[in-house]
């Protein structure tokens, strides 16, 4: 039998496996985790085939922008992802009645899809619609636009690809705004035009909106 390990401070350290040590409810949530990211990772491998660059939007709720979108352009290889299942089965409905082969809608969360996402995917276009606003302070951690998440989209932007944000949230207008700003990796483009006018099903509920486009600093050296 292998005595029980000694660490620098000559404390004895446990020998049993680390799942020992994790919460039952915790490792089950971590298993459910990773057979979600493997059957994602499945599903994008045959929705996107040889594609390697797509218009993603995220949060698509119903799918009514995008396939408005793929319709107009449907050259394009189009993906839009939303946490929840009956938006996108919505979403699937609508593209399976015009039959736009290059449109996709998978249910999947945002940080879980680009994990997954294949390394060599670039997005030629990032669009946020409306996205949840999380509007009291304490929420705002749970707002999409983050720091970490902006430096991930420029990685996987494509040359000359935008960021498209609109909202009705003027507190959620103005952090976007902040984090653009400070970001080191984006920059606010005013004159760009907006990507492609259609009302999403929230737009069509709210009276006013604000957008902002942003563009990738390209950093030399
Ligand atoms: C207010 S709705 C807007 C839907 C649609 N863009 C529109 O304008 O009609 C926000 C959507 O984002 C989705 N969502 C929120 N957080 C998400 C995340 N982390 N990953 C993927 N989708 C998310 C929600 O399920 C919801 O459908």
């Amino acid at each position: 039998m292998n005595p029980m390990p000694i660490n620098e401070n000559m404390k004895e350290v446990s020998n049993e496996p680390l799942s020992k040590e994790i919460p039952e409810g915790y490792l089950k949530e971590l298993k459910r985790q990773e057979a979600r990211k493997s059957e994602l990772a499945q599903l994008l491998k045959e929705a996107l085939k040889s594609e390697e660059r797509i218009v993603f939007e995220a949060g698509c709720g119903h799918g009514h922008w995008l396939t408005s979108y793929a319709m107009k352009a449907p050259e394009h290889c189009c993906l839009g992802i939303d946490l929840i299942a009956s938006r996108i089965a919505k979403a699937n409905n609508k593209k399976d009645k015009r039959s736009l082969d290059k449109l996709h809608f998978l249910k999947a969360e945002m940080t879980e899809f680009l994990e997954v996402l294949p390394e060599y995917i670039r997005f030629q276009s990032i669009i946020f619609l409306f996205p949840d606003p999380w509007p009291k302070a304490r929420h705002h951690k749970n707002r999409m636009i983050q720091y970490p998440l902006l430096e991930l989209l420029a990685q996987k932007i494509a040359p000359g690809g935008k960021l498209f944000f609109r909202t009705d949230d003027r507190g959620y207008y103005d952090w976007t705004i902040e984090h653009l700003e400070a970001s080191k990796v984006w920059a606010i483009d005013k004159d760009a035009e907006w990507i492609h006018e259609e009302a999403t099903y929230f737009q069509d509920l709210m009276d006013s909106y604000y957008s902002v486009i942003a563009q990738p600093i390209i950093l030399n050296g």
